[in-house]
């Protein structure tokens, strides 16, 4: 059976946990200059609905660095912009290329790529899940605290970012906080599949409440791709959720504070916090490389 990553749930905790070293161990490699052709031959389509910094440069350089290619294919330039379907377009890539990264506008989308595709497809981000962006940060998170023995402390939207990483605190069992504004927690199928687990999940509305004792602090846009039409009303509900010095005096001394980026610097997260000696987002977003090449290579290469 092909092996997607259309949702953190996709892994079981030992092909997580083994994706993560594997990560680690590329990111060594990486920085004693040492580049092997794990991949070559192989093609990567990357297919975008919606723009993207990271995802995009860093999957392209991960096939690069590995001896293979990436096709960049925006979404309305495709004949998917004329309608035509899903299903016929994983067919059609399936017979060219060794995988696909989406990233699309609804998880719908990815679904019916990975059903109908005969190559690996890769959630490159949905409005339900983000799981590329966990596995760097797990990655992160192991680096700067040395285990997953921690709690994290997620601090505004309950969106695509929190909802993957909810799944992944089910699969290795460490704590979560989570202050939202009411109205605005994370996916209930999320946190339902999540809690039939045993997964210890504690929401709030309270963000001074969800830091205190916290290792990992993590924040995220207050309005994502898609739901620009709503944005003043989420910045004046969102106010009191922003990470500021304030709200760091409530967490623990050695505390690392994340964002998968791009942050909207004032609104979610002020310069002080994001450029100050806590944060940890540009690690984050180096990691993204690192995990992207583990996730490649375990699933276009078994
Ligand atoms: N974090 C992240 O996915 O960034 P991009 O939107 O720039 O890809
Ligand atoms: N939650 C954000 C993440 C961007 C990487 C969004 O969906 O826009």
């Amino acid at each position: 059976m092909v092996k997607h990553l259309t949702s953190i749930s996709d892994l079981t905790k030992n092909e997580l946990l083994e994706i993560i070293t594997l990560a680690e161990d590329l990111k060594d490699e990486r920085r004693r200059g040492i580049f092997r052709d794990y991949l070559k031959n192989k093609t990567l389509a990357m297919i975008f609905e919606l723009p993207s910094t990271r995802t995009r440069v860093s999957f392209e350089v991960a096939m690069t660095d590995m001896g293979g290619h990436a096709i960049y294919l925006n979404w309305n330039d495709l004949q998917l912009g004329r309608g035509e379907t899903i299903a016929d377009t994983a067919r059609v890539l399936s017979r060219y290329v060794s995988g696909i990264m989406a990233r699309v506008r609804d998880h719908g989308t990815i679904t019916e790529l990975a059903r109908f595709s005969d190559v690996p497809v890769i959630n490159g981000l949905s409005n339900l899940e983000h799981p590329c962006q966990i596995v760097a940060d797990l990655q992160t998170i192991r680096e700067k605290k040395g285990s997953f023995d921690i709690k994290l402390a997620w601090v505004g939207d309950g969106n695509n970012v929190c909802n993957s990483m909810i799944l992944a605190s089910a699969l290795l069992g460490f704590e979560m906080r989570i202050a939202t504004p009411e109205g605005y927690e994370p996916d209930e199928r999320i946190l339902s599949r999540a809690e039939k687990t045993g997964a210890e999940i504690e929401l709030t509305d309270k963000p001074e409440e969800a830091v205190r004792s916290a290792d990992v602090i993590y924040t995220d846009v207050w309005t994502s791709m898609g739901q620009e039409k709503e944005k003043d009303e989420r910045n004046r509900i969102f106010q009191p959720y922003q990470v500021n010095k304030r709200l760091l005096s409530f967490a623990h001394k050695d505390v690392i504070v994340m964002h998968c980026l791009p942050a909207h610097r004032g609104e979610e997260i002020t310069d002080d916090v994001i450029d100050g000696p806590h944060s940890v987002v540009f690690d984050q977003a180096e990691n993204r490389l690192h995990a992207q090449k583990a996730i490649l290579l375990r699933l276009l290469e078994g």
